[in-house]
């Protein structure tokens, strides 16, 4: 089953216009559809049925790109997938209410699961829709907050970006009857994919091509973002190039650019790249650690490429 096509399928043309249209744009609009892909090779993987776990699988991606519109607006951000994001194209009581519609689109569309299942499937999906709003707020949290930890950026980010691609995989294994020791096997490794991602989403942040990130480039610098590059490079920094560090990151411009720039160069100037890299490499091979530890099949040579590719992806 294809996945994407199936997205691509859903119909929004219902009025009002204002509220359906948005919703349209952000879908058409692609993406890696990472999420659902993850709960459909889950479900093969212990054998299930393609059509059990596809609502669920959709449900996800839309859940996910609800979580993009209120995140753009929270974030500041102007540019998603190449395009204007929905607070810019409309304004920001569409990316609110657009947004809250497609997180009850989520819950209709996860309302197809198999009956039996549903009440563990809305239950993982509540624990995970909760555990994501925990991590946005630890996110803006810290924009304002001048020392945060590699561990309590770790929890964040596990809470804002793993927990998604933990719980698609728990929901495909889970679907497929797979017993509770393998879903949360998955499910880890899941977590450790979820944050080689993100911590390569900040790197993208300030590194990225903005032609094929899809993202302005610079925006966590602009927010003052506690990523795990502007963590690192804290840590990697001397005394005086950390004050300089700090006194960048104490300021909320309204042009950014001179900013973004000289924060790269103190980010260069102490080598902190490579130890991200690093840092995408080591979660990546946990990841993989844990996936020897499940069947061996397609599906799971298919996670292991996934997770590589996530690895070194630039979009
Ligand atoms: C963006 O997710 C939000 C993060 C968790 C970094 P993706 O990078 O999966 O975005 P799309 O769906 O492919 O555009
Ligand atoms: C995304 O984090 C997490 C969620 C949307 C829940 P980011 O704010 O880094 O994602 P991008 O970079 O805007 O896609
Ligand atoms: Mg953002
Ligand atoms: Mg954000
Ligand atoms: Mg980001």
């Amino acid at each position: 089953m294809d996945i994407n096509s199936e997205i691509l399928q859903l119909n929004w043309k219902r009025e009002p216009y204002g509220l359906y249209e948005p919703i349209e744009y952000t879908l058409a609009a692609g993406g890696k559809r990472v999420r659902p892909q993850l709960a459909m090779i889950a479900c093969e993987l212990f054998g299930g049925k393609a059509e059990e776990i596809a609502p669920a699988a959709m449900a996800l991606e839309v859940f996910h790109n609800f979580t993009l519109l209120h995140d753009d607006v929270m974030d500041h951000a102007e540019v998603r997938r190449g395009r204007p994001t929905v607070h810019v194209k409309w304004n920001e009581n569409t990316a609110i209410l657009s947004g809250d519609q497609m997180l009850i689109e989520a819950y209709k569309l996860l309302s197809g699961v198999p009956a039996d299942k549903l009440p563990t499937i809305l239950q993982l999906f509540n624990k995970m829709a909760t555990e994501i709003c925990e991590g946005q707020q630890y996110d803006v949290d810290f924009e304002s907050q001048a020392h945060v930890t590699i561990e309590e950026y770790l929890k964040m980010i596990r809470l804002k970006t793993a927990v998604l691609l933990a719980t698609a995989l728990k929901m495909g294994s889970y679907i497929a009857d797979a017993s509770a020791e393998q879903q949360d096997m998955l499910y880890e490794f899941g977590i450790h994919i979820g944050l080689a991602f993100q911590i390569q989403d900040d790197i993208l942040d300030v590194w990225g091509n903005p032609e094929t990130f899809g993202k302005a480039v610079g925006g966590d610098i602009s927010c003052n973002k506690k990523t795990f590059v502007a963590l690192t490079a804290m840590q990697l920094a001397d005394s005086a190039t950390r004050k300089e560090l700090e006194q960048w990151f104490s300021q909320t411009l309204l042009d950014n650019t001179e900013k973004i720039a000289a924060v790269k160069v103190l980010y260069e100037q102490v080598g902190t790249r490579t130890k991200c890299e690093e840092a995408v490499e080591q979660h990546t091979t946990q990841a993989l650690h844990l996936l020897k530890l499940l069947p061996q099949n397609q599906a799971t040579e298919h996670l292991r490429q996934l997770a590589n590719k996530l690895n070194t992806r630039n979009s």
